[in-house]
């Protein structure tokens, strides 16, 4: 285990035995026997039930809703509809910053999407508010939807994903394109997909007087406190959001969403606690999706294989009231070097739900089209796509110029092409065949994800028993998060796991930034790192300014801390407790605050990403065209590893999402009535255990000093990312067939579009 260098806040080192575990989850217990209490299993006395009743339509107007008959069935205690809502402090439709996520919260009669909240059954029961919601038997005006990525003008947005320009241009790719001795040109069709986490949104609001009290899965705690308190026109301090767990969020939680809303001003019309939780066909509009793309690569190299131009264009949509875009063309500005570089996007607006971030927005899409395109461009030259991809490494980011604050990619592609097998491959595709005859092919495809940390806070005490407590806001969504914070948590306060309890999940904690963009571990396991550090200074400054104290006059960076002591680091045979120090101090407790600021000279300095490597193997029955992914490999660097089990976990979940993306993901659109067909997990289909083959995910050693004191890159995307285009890859090499629309079903392969 490496030392931690410590930023400023204090400079001992520690000599932390936490990080690097392989500890199982703290919370799995709680998970596996039903104990952990998730929104929905929360029942406040005199609570009631919320059903939605959505819209049928995708476009138009609601003119008629039965009220009556619903009120009328027993047990419904009130219908909530555009005209008996509680007033709202702010339009729900204003975007005050661009992370302001257009909401459906009854503000009017217009439907704008299917499946859009268009009123609220309020019941004793859940069974009683589902009877009352289908005893409203909608009428509408309806209008001509547009559905599809040529249903409507297309336009150049102002910006993509995060705010990033539309369009960006290096070199001159005409240029490049014209001296190129193989070119290709080549389109790739993504479809939309829709998150379905396994828990549902969900929200129990319970208000008393101006006082909200909220359970609901959160990936952004402070981001959904500030949304309700402007929504509602109360002080944050009168809101509580507690979100111990929740059952997956990939994105779709990290704005609170419209129905979440709708369950606060239920409970705030009938004055009694309500329940609201989505059906899951409920999830497929108000709550986020990716949309769909179409991706144009073009690409030249000269004789040698060396890229002499990449122009990568997405076409997108968004909602027609809505900004956000998936910004898949983004990926090209990271990955391979070529002289000259243009990306752009444009989008049309359909009748759908607003997109929004979904596991690796704008990386997962982007890196489809760029890999396959990479593949193709091999195949164009001749040569082993592992060997086209070395010979087109980017030593320096190729779209900003500037040096990678780390880059383990080299090793990434070594590791996991040596696990694989990789040089056995024949370059020709069709070449393999199992002993059942089976069409056998392999193909890889690379991963990068941008390590990014946020503004994040953290607390932490030490009592004068010698225990501790970390204190921040984070999220844990399933990926661990709440104990591979406690594991930096320990080793920031120089304790064992067991003797510091660290406390998360609820709004009235320190900000711990929000749970997206691979950012959580890097972003609130800096904050208690330093909130560690200060603790630990100020334990320090007690104990080195004190005669009595066998630490006195050894200076502040003079110490070192470890398992509730601190050393003299010249001579470790003096040293004292902190509840020694405390003590003699007359304190019962000493309280120390950290913060996650990244170091602004590091970040304009260096490009920051994780890369990897992913390698597939696929087996196609030449007849049926059905196609099985039976292996991969996939090998990761990503900074400093946390926790090796967690990471190795999360890199399985972004590999499995990548088979997904190749092979089954798919949100079918009714082109006349604007309404997802499949929205249910039956036939929206997501992997199985039958799905998911042999899966290996290699730890990449990797240092970073730069992208933060503890070197942490962000695991949680990277793994989608480059897997899709390594299934889709191999099953070019496996047939010899190159598909191009996403995702790769047996149709497809049957009949090949041209
Ligand atoms: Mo994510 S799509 O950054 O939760």
């Amino acid at each position: 285990m490496p030392e931690i260098v410590l930023t400023q806040a204090s400079a001992h080192l520690r000599h932390g035995s936490n990080i690097g575990q392989p500890l199982t989850r703290r919370d799995g217990v709680l998970k596996v026997t039903g104990a952990a209490r998730f929104a929905a299993d929360n029942h406040p006395p005199g609570m009631l039930y919320a059903v939605l009743a959505v819209s049928s339509i995708a476009r138009g107007r609601v003119t008629f809703l039965d009220l009556q008959a619903a009120k009328a069935h027993p047990g419904v205690v009130e219908v909530m509809t555009p005209a008996n809502k509680p007033l709202l402090a702010e339009d729900p439709d204003a975007k005050t910053n661009p992370f302001i996520f257009r909401l459906d919260v009854l503000q009017n009669d217009h439907v704008r999407y299917a499946n859009q909240p268009i009123a609220v059954v309020i019941a004793e029961t859940l069974e009683a508010a589902t009877e009352g919601a289908t005893l409203l038997f909608p009428r509408y005006e309806t209008e001509a939807v547009r559905i599809g990525l040529e249903a409507g003008e297309s336009f150049i947005p102002p910006g993509v994903g995060i705010g990033n320009p539309a369009e960006t241009h290096q070199g001159d790719v005409e240029a490049g394109l014209a001296v190129a001795s193989r070119r290709i040109d080549a389109t790739y069709e993504t479809a939309a997909q829709y998150h379905n986490a396994m828990e549902p949104h969900a929200i129990v609001a319970a208000w008393d007087g101006d006082s909200l009290s909220i359970d609901m899965p959160s990936q952004g705690l402070a981001m959904a406190l500030g949304r309700v308190a402007g929504l509602f026109g109360i002080p944050p301090e009168s809101i509580h959001i507690r979100s111990p767990f929740l059952g997956g969020g990939f994105g779709s939680k990290g704005l609170i969403s419209g129905p979440q809303v709708l369950g606060i001003m239920a409970a705030r019309l009938v004055g009694r606690p309500v329940k609201l939780v989505l059906r899951r066909e409920q999830m497929f509009g108000p709550v986020g999706h990716r949309a769909p793309t179409r991706q144009t690569v073009r690409m030249g190299s000269d004789s040698d294989g060396a890229l002499t131009a990449i122009d990568h264009h997405t076409k997108t949509a968004s909602s027609t009231f809505d900004d956000f875009f998936e910004p898949a063309s983004d990926i090209s500005h990271t990955l391979y070097a070529s002289p000259a570089i243009s990306t752009s996007h444009e989008a049309v607006r359909l009748d759908t739900g607003t997109p929004l971030f979904m596991r690796a927005p704008g990386e997962a899409t982007g890196s489809i089209a760029l890999e396959s395109a990479i593949d193709e461009m091999a195949e164009a030259c001749g040569m082993d796509p592992l060997a086209f991809r070395l010979k087109n490494y980017a030593e320096v980011e190729p779209i900003s110029g500037k040096p990678f604050s780390s880059k383990a990619l080299r090793d990434c592609y070594a590791q996991g092409a040596e696990r694989f097998g990789w040089a056995r491959r024949p370059l020709a595709s069709r070449q393999m065949r199992d002993d059942a005859g089976l069409l056998v092919g392999w193909g890889m495809g690379t991963a990068t994800f941008p390590a990014l940390m946020f503004q994040g806070q953290a607390r932490a005490v030490v009592r004068n028993d010698g225990t501790g407590i970390v204190e921040t806001g984070a999220h844990d969504m399933g990926q661990g998060a709440s104990t591979a914070l406690a594991q930096i948590a320990a080793d920031g306060l120089g304790l064992d796991l067991d003797q510091v309890e660290f406390r998360s999940g609820t709004s009235d904690l320190p900000d711990a930034g929000i749970a997206g963009g691979s950012s959580h571990t890097a972003t609130a396991g800096m904050a208690i790192h330093s909130a560690g550090a200060d603790v630990i200074a100020r334990l320090a400054d007690l104990a080195t300014g004190d005669e009595r104290s066998p630490l006195f006059g050894a200076g502040n960076a003079g110490v070192i801390a470890r398992r509730g002591r601190l050393f003299r680091r010249d001579d470790e045979s003096r040293s004292e407790s902190y509840a020694e120090i405390l003590a003699r101090a007359g304190l019962a407790e000493i309280e120390g605050r950290g913060n996650s600021a990244a170091d602004p000279a590091a970040q304009s300095s260096y490009a920051m990403h994780a890369h990897g490597a992913v390698f597939a193997e696929v087996k196609i029955d030449p007849e049926l065209g059905q196609i099985r992914a039976t292996r991969l490999v996939g090998a990761f660097a990503a900074g400093r590893v946390i926790n090796p089990r967690l990471v190795r976990s999360q890199y399985y979940g972004g590999m499995i999402w990548g088979i997904s993306f190749a092979l089954h993901e798919h949100a079918v659109m009714d082109p006349r009535s604007g309404r997802p067909m499949n929205p249910n997990l039956g036939e929206y289909h997501v992997p199985v255990n039958a799905d998911v083959p042999s899966l290996e995910a290699i730890l990449v050693e990797e240092h970073d000093s730069y992208v933060n004191a503890l070197g942490i890159k962000g695991v949680g995307e990277i793994g989608i990312t480059g897997t899709a285009g390594a299934v889709a890859n191999a099953v070019w090499h496996a047939t010899g067939i190159r598909i191009r629309q996403f995702p790769i079903t047996l149709d497809r392969l049957i009949e090949p579009t041209p």
